[in-house]
Parts: C-alpha cells; structure tokens; sequence
C-alpha cells in the first residue's frame, strides 16, 4: 500500500489588519489660556500655587511682581490641567520640571512634550503626546517696537507691508519664531533669524507657516487686547487656537484632589506672595528691556 500524504490542512488567511503594521498612535495634544483678566486669576492662583513641586514654588516666590507670579502659576496650572487631560491623571499628581537649558516637562511622564509662555494679560500652555511642541504668547505693541532687521530675515522683510499697518503680522512671526526654538529646546540662543518662518500656501490669513528651522507645522492666532499667540507640534497640527479655561468657576480643579495631595507639598512657598503685595508692586508693569537685547 501506498503511503497517501495527509492533505495539507488549508491555511486560515490571517485578517487584513493583523497584516498591515500596527501604527503609531495618533498624537494627542491640548494648547489651553488663561487671560489673567478674567475675575478669578489672582485667587485661582493662590489655592494653585501650594500645589506645584517645590522647585516651581521656589522659583516663582523669586519673581519680583505679583503679576509674573500669577502668570508664572496659571501657566504652571494650565500645563498640568492639559497633561491631565491627555493622560486621565489628577492634575494634583503631577508635577513639573524643567531640563537643563529650562524647557519644562512632566514628572515621569517622558512621553509628553511641555510648553509655557506668559506676557502680560496672558498665560499659555501647550501639550503634546508622541511629538514636540513649542508656544508663545506675544503683546504686538512690544513686537512692533523691534527694528525688523533685529529679528527677521531679509525674505521675511521683504513679505512684509510697512511698520504702521504691520504690527500683527511681525508680532505673529516673533511669536512662531519663539514657538519653534521652545519645540527645540533651544529657545533663543537659536538665533530669531536663523529660524525663518513661510506661510503656508493654500491658508486664508497668516494663520499656519513652516520653517526649514524644524519640522513641524505652525499657526498663529490673535487674542483679545492686542497680543498674539502661536504653536508648533512636530508630529499634528496645532489648533487654530488656544481654549481658554475660567479660573472664575468653582470647580476649576477639574479633577478631584488625590488623598496624598500635590507633588512635595512642604509649605516653602510664599502663598500670600500673589496677593497681599501693595498695590503700588503690583501696578509696577514696568516695561523690561525686551528680550532680545540680550540675545541679538
Ligand atoms: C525660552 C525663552 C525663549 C522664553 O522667552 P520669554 O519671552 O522670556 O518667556 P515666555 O513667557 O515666552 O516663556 C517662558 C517659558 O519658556 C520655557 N522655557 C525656558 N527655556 C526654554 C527652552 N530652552 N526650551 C523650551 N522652553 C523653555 C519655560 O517654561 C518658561 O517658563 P517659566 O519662565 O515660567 O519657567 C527664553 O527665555 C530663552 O531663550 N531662554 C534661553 C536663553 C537664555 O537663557 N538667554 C538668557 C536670557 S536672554
């Protein structure tokens, strides 16, 4: 007799999907804004500030004005509310560092990408999963003060209409150019003309651009009182612009406080700090030397 092979058992195609390597999983991210205008900021940075890690309320109990610390906190808090969020943490459970060269990040969290500005009646952060991501927030009257030549480059000048009707746009190219050395890490030492910004072809406005600088894409928007804000994500594109949260409304700690309390809670900081400076500290906004003095 004749051995007769088996037939071969008919093979079970595996499911499309199971063929098709798995992707990486779409960024998330979160830009939210605090205007400091808003009935509520200073007392909603009070009960913030005994919250943040002991380095931030260190750092902020050494800034001079009582409106930078408020800036300095909501930014802090703004940053914390938008990781929770993208993590499904209690904000409260999180906290804040800052690498070498100040770029800031999530406490055990290097996955996500941070970043912070404040300037006068604004105070922004933005968050990314799985990408980089850079912010500003710029007052266009300071921008619009600057010599062109102290930041922009010779193409980007040439784009541009005279100084009197073009405030917004400069102010706009100053903010995407801090944006996108905050996405690097560098920030300043870049260098604001090497950091060249196109706008994107195809958008209606100076809202989305691009720079050879980095990779990424970029908008820019304009907020309320004459200032401007713009993001950079390496890896999805930003909002068109930032959500604002209330810090009027009572339930601003939008999750509940864990049992431990915040990160390092000792007691270091100077929570009266924010308030209870006369009133002549606090109305003393007086213009600093803009940064680029120091750096061009
Ligand atoms: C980062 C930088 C662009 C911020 O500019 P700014 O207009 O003063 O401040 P903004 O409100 O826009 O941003 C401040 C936030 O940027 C973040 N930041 C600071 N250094 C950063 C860096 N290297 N990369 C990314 N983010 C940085 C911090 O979160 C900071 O918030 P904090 O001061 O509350 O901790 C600027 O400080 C810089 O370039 N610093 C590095 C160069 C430097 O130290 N030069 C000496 C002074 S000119």
């Amino acid at each position: 007799m004749t051995a007769r092979a088996e037939p071969a058992p008919a093979r079970t195609l595996a499911p499309a999907s199971a063929l098709t390597p798995p992707r990486a999983p779409a960024p998330k991210s979160l830009v939210l804004a605090c205007d400091l205008q808003a009935p509520g900021s200073e007392a909603a940075a009070r009960a913030i500030l005994p919250r943040l890690s002991t380095g931030d309320q260190e750092r902020i109990a050494r800034l001079g004005r009582p409106a930078d610390r408020t800036r300095s906190v909501l930014a802090r808090w703004l940053a914390l509310q938008a990781a929770s969020q993208l993590l499904g943490t209690p904000w409260t459970a999180l906290g804040l560092g800052r690498r070498r060269l100040g770029t800031p990040y999530v406490v055990a969290q290097p996955h996500l990408s941070v970043s912070m500005a404040h300037s006068g009646r604004y105070a922004v952060a933005a968050v990314a999963l799985g990408g980089r991501v850079g912010v500003d927030v710029e007052e266009i009257s300071r921008v619009a003060a600057l010599p062109d030549s102290a930041f922009l480059t010779p193409a980007e000048i040439s784009a541009l209409p005279p100084v009197r009707q073009g405030g917004e746009p400069r102010a706009m190219l100053w903010a995407l150019k801090e944006a996108a050395t905050k996405l690097t890490g560098e920030g300043l030492r870049a260098g604001m003309k090497r950091v060249g910004f196109r706008w994107r072809s195809g958008t209606r406005g100076l809202s989305a651009a691009r720079t050879p600088y980095t990779a990424g894409e970029f908008t820019v928007c304009r907020l309320p009182g004459g200032y401007v804000c713009a993001v950079g994500m390496s890896a999805s594109t930003p909002p068109s612009a930032p959500l604002f949260l209330e810090t009027e409304r009572s339930d601003f700690f939008m999750y509940p406080e864990p049992e431990n309390g915040g990160p390092e809670p000792d007691g270091t900081a100077d929570p009266d700090g924010l308030a209870t400076a006369p009133r002549s500290e606090q109305d003393a906004e007086e213009p600093d030397a803009h940064i680029w003095l120091s750096v061009n």
